[in-house]
């Protein structure tokens, strides 16, 4: 490592050290060579060996030509299948293609909004008179967009810079911190939007074979920076900016997104006091929190249990007290009952040993008397009785 100079090496004889003072860093002069001037081009073969990747959303109505500006941009035939205008939804397609230029690979991604704008009444859309900036077949023809003049152009392209800027829209400015790329990245910030026209087609123009757009009124020529924008588009894009913006958007963006995604699921990268905590510090300290949260209802639903236990308990024993009170009071009743159907019967049974007594006396009477009365007497009597 570098960041610190171990002592030893002041004992070297390859290397003198000539100490200056610099905001507590030392700045040391070599008397000889170490070799770590090597490091961009162990970076580079590092690098070169790794592969590059890129990758690009095109965002796009259908048929607006996205796919013919990839073509143009990378100088190949991705083989993109036309995408259908009628679907419900808008759809992400992402292809991965590997293009080597001299000896250097790159894993390129094309993410394309497939559907995208064809829900939407086009009538109403934002911008109503969007042109390609080189399109129908006859220029001057109602003033349409294939003839739309320069001065037109820097109207069109103000006012789409301005509807972004009103609708807080914020668009990649090409950075102006580096030197090497400020100047040229500044003039290119005060081109954008980019006007670009895209063909697959070659046309010969003089002895060379160029990408063109061809028309009955005249040739548009896809590299020619007259005609339009593609050539600043690319080398900004590709030869320039192309790692910036892959920092930018990871840096920036992606980052930016991660945070976001993670604060809504409760990670913060803030700790107590402010202090920046690693993902791993995060995810255990919310994982303890869950763990305590757990616990914490656990015994929130023991506790509630319990009670419920108890409650239950209580509402049983009340009901069997009210079930043996009914019960003791149902046996006095029927002991009150039984001790009056005793009585009752008793009576009966006295009355029918009085009626048997009487029926005994009046049938010895009868018979009594039936043994004194003469028979004529008794049959007089039969005779009246029959009467
Ligand atoms: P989907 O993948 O179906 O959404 O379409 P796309 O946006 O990829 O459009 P594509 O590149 O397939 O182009 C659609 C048509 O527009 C083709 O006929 C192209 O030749 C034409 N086209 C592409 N770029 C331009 C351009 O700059 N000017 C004009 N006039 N036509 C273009
Ligand atoms: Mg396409």
């Amino acid at each position: 490592m570098f960041g610190s100079i171990p002592k030893s090496c002041l004992l070297s004889d390859r290397i003198n050290y000539l100490i200056t003072q610099n905001d507590g860093y030392r700045t040391l002069s070599l008397s000889g060579h170490v070799g770590f001037d090597s490091l961009p081009d162990q970076l580079v073969k590092k690098s070169i060996k790794q592969g590059f990747c890129f990758n690009i959303l095109c965002i796009g109505e259908t048929g607006v030509g996205k796919s013919t500006l990839i073509n143009s941009l990378f100088n190949t035939n991705f083989d993109d299948p036309v995408s259908t205008h009628f679907l419900p939804i808008v759809q992400l397609r992402a292809q991965t293609y590997e293009l080597q230029e001299s000896n250097v690979l790159l894993k390129l991604t094309i993410v394309n909004t497939v559907g995208f704008g064809d829900q939407i009444n086009k009538e109403d859309r934002p911008f109503p008179k969007i042109p390609r900036f080189v399109n129908h077949e006859k220029p001057g023809q109602q003033g349409k967009a294939d003839s739309i003049s320069k001065t037109e152009l820097q109207k069109f392209k103000k006012k789409i810079m301005s509807e972004l800027v009103s609708n807080g829209v914020q668009i990649y400015q090409f950075p102006t911190d580096d030197e090497t790329v400020s100047q040229i990245n500044s003039i290119m910030n005060e081109h954008l939007p980019f006007a670009v026209v895209g063909s697959t087609e070659k046309v010969k123009i003089g002895n060379k074979m160029v990408r063109a757009r061809q028309y009955p009124w005249g040739i548009v020529e896809v590299e020619n920076e007259n005609h339009c924008d593609f050539v600043k588009l690319r080398q900004m894009l590709i030869c320039t900016n192309m790692e910036d913006l892959r920092e930018q958007t990871h840096a920036r963006h992606y980052e930016l997104y991660r945070r976001c995604r993670l604060e809504k699921m409760g990670f913060r990268d803030l700790g107590p006091e402010n202090k920046l905590v690693s993902l791993q510090e995060a995810y255990e300290a919310k994982r303890h929190e869950f763990y305590l949260e757990m616990q914490r209802k656990e015994e929130e639903m023991r506790q509630r249990f319990v009670q419920r236990v108890k409650e239950k308990e209580t509402i049983l024993k009340e009901a069997e007290q009210q079930i043996q009170t009914k019960f003791e009071h149902l046996m006095l009743m029927l002991q009150g009952e039984k001790l009056k159907l005793e009585k009752t019967k008793k009576v009966l049974e006295d009355e029918i040993t009085m009626f048997i007594e009487k029926k005994a006396n009046a049938d010895l009477l009868q018979s009594q008397a039936s043994v004194s009365t003469p028979v004529s007497l008794k049959r007089d009597k039969d005779h009246k009785n029959f009467t």
